[in-house]
C-alpha cells in the first residue's frame, strides 16, 4: 500500500495527495470519507494507454465499496483534448445517470486529468473528481492544483490553430491517487519527459519554500534513472509539496501583483512559454538522429524552454551563466534535449509565443530564472533577451 501523502491545504477545498504502489487503492475510501453514503456511482475516465489490469483493479474497488462504475476509455492526443472529445463525455455522464453525488474519477495522463477534471466542472455546474495521474509529469504536475480544460482549434490564415488549454476552468480534485505502480507500464522516454516538471520545481523552490531542490534532484537523478521506486516516490512527494505550497498560496493564478507581474502560481509557467510555441511545431525532435520522434513531447518542450528561458534571463543580466550551465548538466543528465534542430525563424516563435495563453497577450509575461531556485516574472521582457534565450536552444 501507499506510504507518502501530501496534503494540499486549502481550507475547504483541501486534499491528500496519496503516493507509491496501490495509492489507487485509497480512492473509495477518500469518495466516502468525503462525500459520505451519497455517491452510488462513479464514472472512470480512462486513458486507453494505461494498462486494462489497473483499471479493472480501481472498478473492483468501486464496486466493493458500492460504487458502481462507468467506464469511458480515451485515446489521450492534444487533438482530442478538445470540445468535441468534451461533448462526448458529457453525454456518456448523462447517459449513465451520474448525480450531482457521484465522482468522476479520472485515470491517466495530463491530458486525460485535465479532460475528465473539467467535464466534472461542467457537468451539473460541477461533480467531485478524483485524480489518478498516471505519468510523472502528470503526478508531480497536472494533477494538483485544480487546473482543468480543453484545448481549442481557432480559425488561422491558411488554415487552423490549436490553442492549448484555452478553455477550462479551476475545480480542485477531492483526492489524488498517484499509484507509482503505473510508471512501470511508461517507456523511457515518457519518463524523462515527466522530469522536466521536478526540474522545474527545482528551479522555482528556494525561492517558494527555501528549500535546496536542485541539489536534492541532482543527488537522487541516479537512482530515479535507475528506476528505483522509493527514490522515485520520494521526487514526486517533494514535487507534489512543492506543487502544493505554490497552490496554497496562490490558487487561481492571480493576474495582479506588483506591476501586474501576478501571483506565485505564476512562476510554475517557467519553460511553458518558449515550450507551448515549439511543442506544437510538428517537425522537431529531441534528437536529431531520429526524426520519426518528433514531435516534440511536453517535458522536452518544457526543457527546452527553461535553457531559453535561462539564456534570455542572462542576456537580461538578471542571473549569471552558472545556472543555464547547471541546468544543461542536469537536463543532459536525465536526457532531456536542450538544443533542437529546424526552429522556425525567430519572428515567427516570437509570435507563437505571444498567442499563449501563459504570456498573458503579447510576449507580456516571461517567467526567468534570478538566482539558484529562483525566479520571478517579468513584465514586457525585451525581444532581444527572447532572441539570445532562441538563439542558445538552435541545435
Ligand atoms: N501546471 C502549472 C499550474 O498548475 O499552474
Amino acid at each position: 500500500m501507499n506510504a507518502r501523502s501530501v496534503r494540499v491545504d486549502l481550507g475547504e477545498r483541501s486534499y491528500t495527495v496519496h503516493i507509491g504502489p496501490g495509492a489507487l487503492l485509497s480512492v473509495p475510501d477518500e469518495i466516502r470519507r468525503s462525500l459520505g453514503e451519497r455517491p452510488t456511482r462513479a464514472f472512470v475516465v480512462h486513458d486507453a494507454g494505461v494498462p486494462q489490469v489497473y483499471c479493472d483493479e480501481l472498478c473492483a474497488a468501486l464496486r466493493g465499496a458500492g460504487l458502481d462504475p462507468t467506464v469511458r476509455d480515451i485515446t489521450p492526443t492534444e487533438h482530442a483534448k478538445s470540445m468535441d472529445t468534451l461533448t462526448g463525455v458529457l453525454r456518456d455522464l448523462g447517459a449513465s445517470g451520474h448525480s450531482r453525488a457521484d465522482p468522476v474519477v479520472a485515470l491517466g495522463g495530463g491530458i486525460t486529468g485535465d479532460l475528465a477534471g473539467f467535464a466534472a466542472a461542467c457537468y451539473q455546474r460541477g461533480v467531485p473528481v478524483v485524480q489518478c495521474p498516471s505519468t510523472l509529469l502528470s503526478m508531480v504536475d497536472a494533477s494538483v492544483g485544480g487546473k482543468t480544460g480543453v484545448n481549442l482549434l481557432v480559425p488561422a490564415p491558411g488554415g487552423e490553430r490549436l490553442l492549448k488549454n484555452m478553455v477550462g476552468a479551476f475545480h480542485q480534485p477531492l483526492a489524488v491517487a498517484a499509484d507509482t505502480r503505473l510508471l512501470d507500464s511508461l517507456d523511457d522516454r515518457q519518463r524523462r519527459s515527466g522530469m522536466a516538471e521536478c526540474v522545474k520545481h527545482a528551479m522555482i523552490a528556494y525561492g517558494v519554500t527555501g528549500a535546496d531542490l536542485l541539489s536534492e534532484t541532482r543527488a537522487v537523478l541516479p537512482a530515479v534513472l535507475a528506476g528505483e521506486r522509493d527514490a522515485t516516490d520520494r521526487l514526486i512527494e517533494r514535487s507534489v509539496a512543492l506543487k502544493g505550497e505554490v497552490v496554497r498560496r496562490d490558487e487561481r493564478e492571480s493576474l495582479g501583483g506588483a506591476g501586474g507581474a501576478g501571483g506565485m502560481r505564476m512562476l510554475l509557467n517557467l519553460g511553458h512559454t518558449f515550450g507551448h510555441a515549439i511543442e506544437t511545431i510538428p517537425h522537431l525532435t529531441p534528437d536529431p538522429a531520429f526524426p520519426e520522434m518528433a514531435p516534440l513531447l511536453h517535458g522536452e518542450a518544457v526543457a527546452l524552454g527553461m535553457v531559453a528561458a535561462c539564456r534570455c534571463a542572462e542576456a537580461a543580466g538578471k542571473c549569471d551563466a552558472s545556472l543555464g550551465d547547471e541546468l544543461v548538466g542536469l537536463l543532459d543528465t536525465i536526457g532531456l534535449p536542450t538544443r533542437v534542430a529546424g526552429l522556425p525563424e525567430d519572428d515567427e516563435i516570437i509570435a507563437r509565443m505571444g498567442s499563449d495563453k501563459k504570456a498573458a497577450g503579447g510576449v507580456g509575461r516571461l517567467v526567468l530564472p534570478v538566482g539558484r531556485g529562483r525566479c520571478e516574472v517579468t513584465v514586457s521582457p525585451d525581444g532581444s533577451w527572447i532572441r539570445a534565450g532562441l538563439k542558445a536552444i538552435r541545435g
